[in-house]
């Protein structure tokens, strides 16, 4: 996978992507990243790269012309059509199922808007896909281009070192990932639940997909409609759905808690089994 970050912030993007998992997969090729100034575009004998809103308005838009010229010289580089993705609030919400299709392109330009925004005639030109990291409003669109990168690039075959950890963790199959413990097996008076050190691996499977069933339940019950069960994962939902019955009428009434009572309760033999 190869990225092309169009800024006016090089730096940032650069730094906040050359560390870590990141920083190791670009040494080994697995991604590349090239970062390209906008001002490096500019035709202005101050380098400047944004003018005043016509028909006036509070801040600054950036010009077309850098941002075009700088879009151009990305795709003579490429010697083919690729993806525009231009960060904005006012884009698709980004997701995990956006993040697995991206992750099938070969090359993808990330244009970062600075300022009030930029002029929309570039963006109509060379644009095509917007698209917002959630409901806020941040100053500029590294951060959300970093935060896209990241996440693409977990899914480039090679990346992580361990190609199953992709597919397992939160967003997998539409459920969030069930609690992890490590040593030691007792902290502050807490065990780490016996099934973990049982050795058994289906109980443990069983285990873990039913945590996985519960917390998706309990803090994200929206992703639930879209999640594979088994038959019998359906019928342990339902049973969830049962017990939370009388919690949720008082929660209606007026207390709202994101952890509820569900998850206090003691790890308890598999119900699934
Ligand atoms: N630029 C500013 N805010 C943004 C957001 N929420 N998503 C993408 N780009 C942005």
């Amino acid at each position: 996978m190869k990225y092309y970050v169009l800024t006016l912030f090089p730096e940032m993007i650069e730094q906040g992507l050359g560390t870590s998992i990141l920083g190791r997969a670009q040494a080994q090729g697995k991604i590349s990243l090239k970062t390209v100034n906008i001002r490096d575009f500019s035709e202005n004998k101050h380098g400047h790269v944004d003018d005043y809103p016509y028909g006036g308005g509070a801040g600054m838009v950036m010009q077309p012309g850098p941002v075009y010229r700088a879009c151009e010289a990305v795709e003579a580089e490429i010697g083919r059509r690729a993806r525009v993705l231009y960060m904005t609030p006012q884009g698709r919400v980004f997701n995990q199922k956006m993040a697995e299709e991206l992750a099938k392109e070969n090359e993808l330009i990330f244009l970062c808007g600075h300022y009030e925004g930029i002029d929309e005639r570039v963006l109509e030109q060379k644009v095509t896909d917007c698209v917002s990291v959630g409901d806020y409003v941040l100053t500029g669109g590294e951060l959300p281009a970093m935060v896209m990168i990241d996440c693409i690039s977990r899914l480039v075959p090679g990346v992580l070192n361990n190609d199953h950890s992709a597919e397992v963790e939160s967003f997998y199959d539409n459920l969030l990932e069930y609690p992890q413990y490590t040593r030691p097996e007792e902290f502050m008076g807490m065990r780490v639940p016996d099934v973990l050190l049982s050795g058994h691996h289906a109980n443990i499977e069983r285990w873990r997909r039913e945590q996985s069933i519960q917390r998706t339940f309990t803090r994200r019950p929206d992703l639930l409609p879209a999640a594979r069960l088994s038959l019998q994962e359906q019928k342990y939902l339902a049973s969830l759905k049962e017990k939370a019955q009388p919690e949720n009428t008082l929660e209606e009434e007026g207390g709202h808690s994101a952890r509820t009572s569900q998850e206090g309760v003691p790890h308890s033999p598999s119900a699934l089994s």
